[in-house]
């Protein structure tokens, strides 16, 4: 990538990018896998550069893979070594990250076509004094709990349900405590993304629209649909 961070930008954004991609099938590290010929990476740093409040970018990348995150991201981007689960990766990242920055948002490289203008509004939403900021869809399907048997317990309603998408926005001191607590606390369901760490704290999170391009590419199926989507 040719393009580095905005001098000016007051956002710092970390990129978790360190995961396998085991449900992707055989081959690198997910964030490594290619999407019209480049790694899925490439396809989300791009967008978030193209965002004039981004002011700081970390990327965390693949134990094993820095040296080529590295030269992948050109020297805008600061890259440094994922854990070994998300929350690790984001910690890891979030350290890298210089104290004048007040906003930091977390995104999967994974959700590498979300729109500069999905990373804007979540900015703007913290700017405006909100601690916690997600974006969300409304859920198609209808979403039911299970039991370990297989048995339903119960169907949940479907019009107060959202699906949550990243980039996730925080101020940064919101964010910092967050990691800290879910560090030091007994083990328990394990967060899925950083507003569930938040949450923990009693910090009230507010949601903006997400967008369908801002699909998390799991399967090969996302892959697929995410080809369809740059060509169209
Ligand atoms: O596994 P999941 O799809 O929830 O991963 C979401 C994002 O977290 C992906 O972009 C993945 O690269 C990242 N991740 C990470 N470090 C890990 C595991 C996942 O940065 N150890």
């Amino acid at each position: 990538v040719t393009a580095s961070v905005n001098p000016g930008g007051d956002v710092a954004v970390l990129v978790a990018a360190a995961g396998s991609g085991l449900r992707l099938g055989p081959g690198p590290p997910k964030a490594l896998r290619l999407l019209r010929g480049e790694p899925l990476l490439v396809h989300a740093v791009r967008r978030l550069l193209g965002c004039p409040e981004v002011g700081c970018l970390v990327v965390a990348a693949p134990p094993g893979h820095e040296e080529w995150v590295r030269d992948l991201v050109g020297p805008g981007v600061t890259v440094v070594s994922g854990g070994a689960h998300r929350r690790a990766s984001v910690a890891a990242a979030l350290a890298a990250v210089p104290e004048r920055f007040g906003i930091v948002l977390v995104h999967d490289a994974a959700r590498a076509l979300t729109p500069p203008a999905q990373v804007a509004a979540v900015a703007a939403a913290v700017r405006a004094g909100n601690d916690a900021v997600i974006p969300v869809l409304p859920v198609v399907d209808t979403m039911t709990q299970v039991g370990p048997s297989g048995e339903v317990l119960g169907t949940l309603d479907r019009s107060g349900l959202r699906a949550v998408q990243t980039p996730q926005g925080f101020r940064r001191a919101v964010l910092t405590a967050a990691h800290a607590a879910a560090h030091t606390a007994a083990a328990g369901p394990a967060a899925t993304d950083d507003a569930g760490l938040v949450e923990r704290l009693g910090v009230r999170v507010y949601t903006v629209p997400g967008s369908e391009l801002a699909l998390k590419i799991t399967t090969p199926l996302d892959l697929a649909a995410a080809e369809l989507l740059l060509g169209a």
